[in-house]
């Protein structure tokens, strides 16, 4: 058999035995869909829904400060004052972003007579109202915004986060 003819052989039954392999595997992986057991091939973990605050509890100009989806991720909730992009609230002026810069990491400070967020260390900003729109600065990034509910009491929940966190490869960590 000459060296091409053989490589061909080869190349032939590996093919034959990895389809062989495949479709013996598909109908297991079906079966494990169907019975809704297959948490290892999730790409991606539910946010949590937490009570940032109740909206009697907010004024313009004294933002909070919290975390969310866990304690490692601060982020502030803010009532701008005038409306904002994805804000809630009876005024759509209720929103909170993370506090980290979406640059390297510094940690934000928001000032609230301009609703922009500056960070320290390279001094980029960000806009509050536009939905974390990167004005100015090193990041090429917008601030993640997290997503906010208002339930008939004015209980403001956090649901999840529009971009992801700085330094995370996924938003709600295992
Ligand atoms: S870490 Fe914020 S601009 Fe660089």
């Amino acid at each position: 058999m000459s060296e091409v003819s053989r490589r061909h052989f080869l190349q032939l039954g590996a093919c034959v035995v990895g389809g062989a392999c495949a479709a013996d595997a598909l109908p297991s992986l079906a079966h494990a869909a169907e019975g809704g057991d297959i948490t290892t091939l999730r790409t991606t973990l539910p946010y949590p829904r937490v009570k940032l605050a109740s909206i009697g509890q907010l004024t313009v100009g004294r933002e909070q400060l919290t975390t969310y989806p866990d304690q490692a991720s601060p982020v502030v909730l803010a009532k701008l004052g005038r409306p904002a992009i994805n804000g809630v609230g009876p005024d759509r002026d209720i929103v909170a972003f993370s506090r980290r810069c979406s640059h390297m990491g510094g940690t934000l400070s928001f000032r609230p007579d301009t609703a922009t967020f500056h960070c320290p260390l390279h001094y980029a900003f960000f806009d509050a109202q536009k939905g974390g729109l990167l004005v100015i600065g090193q990041a090429t990034d917008n601030l993640p915004q997290l997503e906010l509910e208002v339930d008939a009491a004015g209980d403001i929940f956090a649901v999840g986060i529009r971009g992801l966190l700085y330094g995370r490869q996924t938003n709600v960590l295992a």
